[in-house]
């Protein structure tokens, strides 16, 4: 969960690199540095932002054509000066940067201390590299074959490169659990933990696999598994477009991604589902397909805002399948000797592909037999490429920590495969099919109507700046955009916030009620209005601030809600796609006038690839 950034080529490496650790920002941001080899290997590193670290440089100094560089997520060691990345060997011969961790560092340090080693930090990733320094020191071997046999020693997660001071046109690049993306242009390389510092250079890419060794010499390619066993890279071209990750004159990524989501549910859709024929058709579903129609139980596995969409899922697949469904945390799952059976499919719902937790989720499903379907937004991540069959979200890069297109590009590609399936099992008519896949195709338009509201939530978020806590309340299908709406709050804002099932206030939560705590309901026409209506009349009779988010045109909650959110009227089994947008400006616009890192939260960072 950092960023990391390696150039070799016939351009200067330095501005390439500090461009593209800008781009990876979003992945870790606690401390930055880089290396560069121009005769002497020279590291330059410090805590804060890259834009920090860019202007401790003086660029005139930088002069090389190779280099490497880590925007850190610390795992081990503060984030300070000395545990930033690159790390030097003992004896300065080698830098790494690393993306990852390492579980048995504490083993491999004690005994490189016996062998005299001195260590400046308190990182694993410096025992790494000082590993990897006395194989090469041992058997005078080359770089590639020491940093092999160390990788069959070190436990843990790993996206490195290196630098070799005696080496200065090399790169050793390898992986395992952690994402690196190679660029090949011309006469050039770039190894990133994304595609989005390379799409500048080169369309060409190898989405380096696990236990895969990149070693670049002289401009010349090898890439090699963990065996030493030569394997052909795969050249990928990339469809990545460089508009679509700038912020497009939007202040922060995370508004332009809300505002792009009536085009990414399109493009989730593109292709896939056209109400006119009643063609819906997910091209990973096919070669799996009777496991998925015979399917005993459908369990979906994520994290955080992909647990939310996760639980919209488990809603939409009984009411449709009337298949079994439950959603766990991937964290929990993992570790508590899970019943699974063959005759289930796994969901693994990501929108990095690359979430720790999640991955080894459905490592131990698929241990257990289990079907893996993943549900991912980065194409090639590993969760994309450990899934038996799956379906990306085409939502484009989410850049913003805090997720929001990705959140409705999975419900949306989560709602058509219920869908696909129900119409297959038969256990929808074919009138509620077309019904739904019509209204599916108009809430694109929808979500542009529903954002129009964009000015007045920016107002109504002024009233609430200085909340110090929220309430979200929400039934049935809506019960987890409540708890969509609150992570977000929380998680830019910083304001405590709690999503509950409306019904579940009475059984404790109401005793929060008072005229500071702002309840923010989601009471559109549905099955469960008039039910909503009581809660938020229980809520005003306690002298709480009621926001509603309401369907157009209603004239009850008005009368009794301090504030309303029209959305337009859809399906209850499609409220949540139009429901979450307002719920994502709110907390926008919150964060925004606390003066909030929006794009960067405070302790977060984008992909958690580190349990
Ligand atoms: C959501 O806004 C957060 N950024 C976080 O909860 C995120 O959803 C979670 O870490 C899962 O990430 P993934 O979808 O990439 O697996
Ligand atoms: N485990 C390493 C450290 O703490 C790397 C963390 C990261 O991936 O940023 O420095």
């Amino acid at each position: 969960m950092c960023g990391i950034v390696a150039y070799v080529g016939h351009r200067q490496a330095y501005p390439i690199i500090i461009k593209g650790l800008k781009r990876l920002e979003y992945r870790g941001y606690d401390s930055a540095g880089i290396a560069l080899l121009n005769g002497d290997l020279s590291v330059y590193k410090k805590k804060g932002k890259v834009s920090d670290l860019e202007d401790s440089l003086d660029p005139k100094d930088l002069e090389s054509t190779i280099g490497i560089g880590h925007t850190r997520w610390a795992t081990h060691g503060e984030p300070n000066d000395l545990n930033a990345h690159p790390h030097y060997s003992s004896n300065g011969q080698l830098a790494i940067i690393h993306n990852g961790i390492i579980e048995n560092y504490i083993a491999l340090k004690k005994e490189l201390e016996s062998r005299g080693h001195v260590f400046k930090s308190q990182t694993d990733s410096e025992v790494f590299i000082n590993f990897i320094e006395q194989i090469f020191t041992d058997l005078n071997c080359d770089l590639e074959e020491a940093v092999r046999i160390a990788l069959q020693k070190v436990v843990g997660a790993y996206a490195i490169v290196i630098l070799d001071k005696n080496a200065p046109n090399q790169l050793i690049a390898a992986r395992k659990g952690s994402p690196m993306v190679l660029g090949i242009g011309d006469n050039e390389f770039l190894i990133a933990s994304d595609a989005t510092p390379i799409i500048e250079y080169t369309k060409k890419v190898v989405y380096i696999n696990d236990y895969e060794i990149v070693s670049i010499k002289d401009g010349e390619l090898s890439i090699k598994n963990i065996n030493a066993e030569t394997t052909q890279p795969y050249i990928q071209e990339l469809d990545l477009r460089l508009d679509a990750i700038e912020k497009g004159g939007f202040e922060h990524f995370m508004l332009k991604e809300i505002f792009e989501q009536p085009r990414s549910i399109a493009d989730c859709l593109r292709g896939r589902m056209n109400a006119q024929t009643g063609h819906l058709v997910l091209g990973g579903l096919i070669e799996y397909n009777n496991k998925v129609m015979n399917a005993n139980r459908f369990l979906f596995v994520a994290c955080g805002t992909s647990w939310h969409a996760a639980l919209v899922a488990e809603y939409i697949f009984e009411e449709l399948t009337r298949v079994p469904a439950e959603v766990e945390y991937a964290s929990e799952f993992r570790y508590r000797n899970p019943i699974v059976h063959e005759g289930d499919v796994i969901f693994a719902i990501s929108q990095s592909g690359e979430t720790a937790d999640t991955l080894a989720a459905i490592e131990l499903a698929k241990s257990k037999g289990a079907m893996i379907y993943g549900v991912c937004n980065v194409v090639g991540s590993s969760i994309a490429r450990a899934s038996h069959a799956g379906s990306y979200t085409h939502a484009g890069p989410e850049i913003g920590v805090a997720s929001t297109k990705a959140f409705t590009a999975q419900v949306t590609v989560l709602t058509m495969m219920a869908l696909l399936i129900a119409e297959k099992k038969g256990t929808i008519t074919a009138q509620r099919f077309h019904q739904l896949i019509t209204e599916l195709e108009n809430i694109p338009a929808k979500v542009e109507r529903a954002l129009k509201s964009n000015d007045y939530i920016a107002e109504l978020a002024s009233e609430y700046v200085d909340s110090t806590n929220a309430l979200y309340l929400g039934r049935g299908v809506n019960f987890p955009v409540a708890l969509e709406g609150a992570l977000k709050l929380k998680e830019i804002s910083y304001i405590h916030a709690e999503g509950y099932p409306a019904a579940e206030m009475k059984h404790g939560p109401i005793a929060l009620i008072d005229e500071n705590m702002p309840v923010i309901f989601i009471a559109t026409r549905d099955s469960g209005y008039e039910k909503i209506v009581s809660n938020i009349q229980e809520v005003k009779a306690r002298k709480g601030k009621v926001i509603a988010i309401v369907t157009e045109g209603d004239t009850l909650i008005p009368t009794m809600a301090d504030h309303i959110i029209e959305v337009p009227d859809t399906d209850e089994l499609l409220s949540p796609l139009l429901n979450v947008i307002p719920l994502q400006l709110f907390s926008y616009h919150v964060a925004v006038l606390r003066g909030c890192n929006v794009d960067q939260p405070r302790n977060l960072a984008k992909s958690v690839t580190v349990e």
